[in-house]
């Protein structure tokens, strides 16, 4: 049974995606993905900022938990359908995707295809339970097995690519003394800030009422800073509409 975005977007032609068919297609190559957390609802807009890049093109990926806020339960909360017709999209996909054909030797591999065809990976919002898996090197969906099939080196695809995360969780969450160990590992110890190899950008949360009515650290960045940093980061500053 083809989840809800394999119905929708992954092979709209009925052929696996493979990296290799766009390696030539004149675009900036944007991975974008959520996680449970409620700031998932800002990702329509920060997709449809991105719709002005005329040569970017964007692949997004849900965890199951977060695929629950985009159910077109309201005006700001589209189905994945509505958003795989948004411009530039390409693809939209869940857990399901990566089982949707039983597997045989020759057959592509959907979280190494989308590593590979990836410029950038933006995990905006990360949730605390993909902040521990992720820093844990845990691989038990598709967007923890895309992260941890990073090219961390470079030595593999030729270059070494980015993963920007961008953590939302509740002001607890936050402060609890694991994710500050979390934290730790992505910035201090594969963060491209601290060391010349890294390869993880984290763009820490700010203070604010939660939507759960906590007041204090850990809302996600407004989604339009978010856009700022991918922009920049992608060399798209020109191509904007
Ligand atoms: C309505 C709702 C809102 C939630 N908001 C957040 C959140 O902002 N940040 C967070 O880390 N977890 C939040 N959670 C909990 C996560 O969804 C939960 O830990 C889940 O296991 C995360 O899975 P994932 O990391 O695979 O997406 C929320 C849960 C619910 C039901």
């Amino acid at each position: 049974m083809p989840s809800d975005a394999t119905a929708v977007n992954w092979t709209p032609s009925g052929k696996p995606f493979l990296a290799a068919d766009y390696v030539n297609d004149g675009k900036k190559h944007l991975l974008l993905a959520a996680s449970g957390s409620v700031a998932t609802i800002k990702i329509p807009n920060i997709i449809h900022a991105l719709s002005h890049c005329p040569d970017l093109s964007i692949r997004l990926i849900l965890t199951s938990s977060a695929h629950e806020f985009l159910q077109g339960q309201s005006a700001e909360q589209p189905t994945l359908a509505e958003i795989g017709r948004m411009p530039n999209v390409g693809g939209v996909y869940l857990d399901g995707d990566e089982w949707s054909e039983p597997w045989v030797r020759g057959a592509a591999i959907l979280h190494i295809e989308i590593r590979r065809w990836a410029d950038l990976l933006v995990v905006a919002p990360l949730s605390a339970n993909s902040l521990a898996k992720m820093s844990l090197g845990l691989a038990d969906n598709l967007l923890l097995s895309v992260v941890r099939a990073w090219d961390t080196t470079g030595l593999i695809d030729g270059i070494r690519k980015h993963i920007i995360v961008a953590p939302a969780m509740n002001t607890a969450m936050w402060m609890h003394p694991v994710t500050q160990k979390h934290l730790r590992i992505l910035e201090g110890e594969w963060g491209m800030e601290i060391a010349q190899d890294g390869w993880i950008e984290v763009i820490r949360p700010v203070q604010r009422t939660l939507a759960c009515g906590d007041t204090g650290n850990g809302a996600m960045r407004d989604w339009s800073e978010i856009v700022a940093v991918v922009i920049q980061r992608l060399d798209l500053g020109n191509s904007t509409a």
